[in-house]
């Protein structure tokens, strides 16, 4: 049995003031991780708080992107060696938005992710094709060449451990989401990959999210398929009684 996980992705919002009263909101009411992975993806202004106001809960830290030397002349990014020092847990690499506007290549998310493991945290590795990619049917194979690339040279053990986001860029913010039975069939083709590249014992180990206006409205449903693991969640994320709600729908 998967263990759930559900991951907020702030984005680029909130003021350190904002994040600190939305850790100090929840901080009581994480459900036990027991049932499920609760985790708060928050700008990197912010994690120290967020780690420090989380300190003997169960909400979990992530990070929005890191850089793959953990110390060096690379002005203006992010160490993991720091992230990991700081008690971050879990780091979401490939986002569409830093594919799009920031270039990220497969390549690089791939070098993050062994720089991730390498400082002992979790790479929540996103995935998710463009609406003319959806519209020429291209999704399957699009989605295998992103995760291949992606887990280059990660070993069995560290795929079983990490999380993996399916997230059609056509349905992020859009308030269009991809319906259950589509996440739960592009989530199968994000599994059906790990399980050629690594067997069946790592697939079924690999817990996959899909990602795409979830709110607390519609999380039951993906939640109810088999493919499907957890969600990261963008807008329903940021205030505290929604990010809660969407927690309670899968405790
Ligand atoms: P929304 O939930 O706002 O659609 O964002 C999804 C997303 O990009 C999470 O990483």
């Amino acid at each position: 049995m998967r263990k759930p996980i559900i991951a907020g992705n702030w984005k680029m919002n909130k003021t350190a003031s904002e994040a600190k009263a939305f850790a100090q909101a929840v901080a009581t009411k994480i459900p036990s991780n027991d049932k499920v992975d609760s985790v708060v993806g928050s700008p990197a202004l912010f994690l120290e708080t967020l780690v420090s106001e989380s300190k003997g809960t169960d909400l979990k830290v992530a990070a929005q992107n890191c850089y793959w030397e953990n110390a060096g002349a690379f002005t203006g990014e992010i160490s993991p060696a720091a992230l990991a020092d700081l008690g971050v847990q879990y780091v979401i690499i490939g986002h569409s938005e830093r594919r799009e506007y920031f270039h990220e290549t497969d390549e690089e998310i791939n070098k993050k992710a062994k720089a991730i493991f390498a400082n002992g945290m979790l790479p929540i590795l996103c995935c998710g094709e463009s609406l003319e990619t959806y519209e020429a049917e291209k999704t399957a194979e699009w989605i295998e060449g992103q995760i291949t690339a992606g887990l280059a040279d990660l070993s069995a053990e560290q795929v079983s451990s990490m999380v993996i986001a399916y997230e059609p860029i056509w349905a992020i913010g859009t308030g269009k989401s991809a319906d259950a039975t589509i996440a739960d069939t592009i989530c199968g083709v994000v599994r059906s990959t790990v399980e050629k590249l690594y067997g069946n014992d790592v697939a079924s180990k690999v817990r996959i999210q899909y990602g795409g206006s979830v709110k607390p409205e519609n999380i039951a449903e993906y939640m109810a398929k088999e493919n499907v693991d957890g969600a990261l969640v963008g807008g329903a994320s940021l205030e505290a009684d929604s990010f809660l709600a969407l927690l309670d729908a899968v405790k």
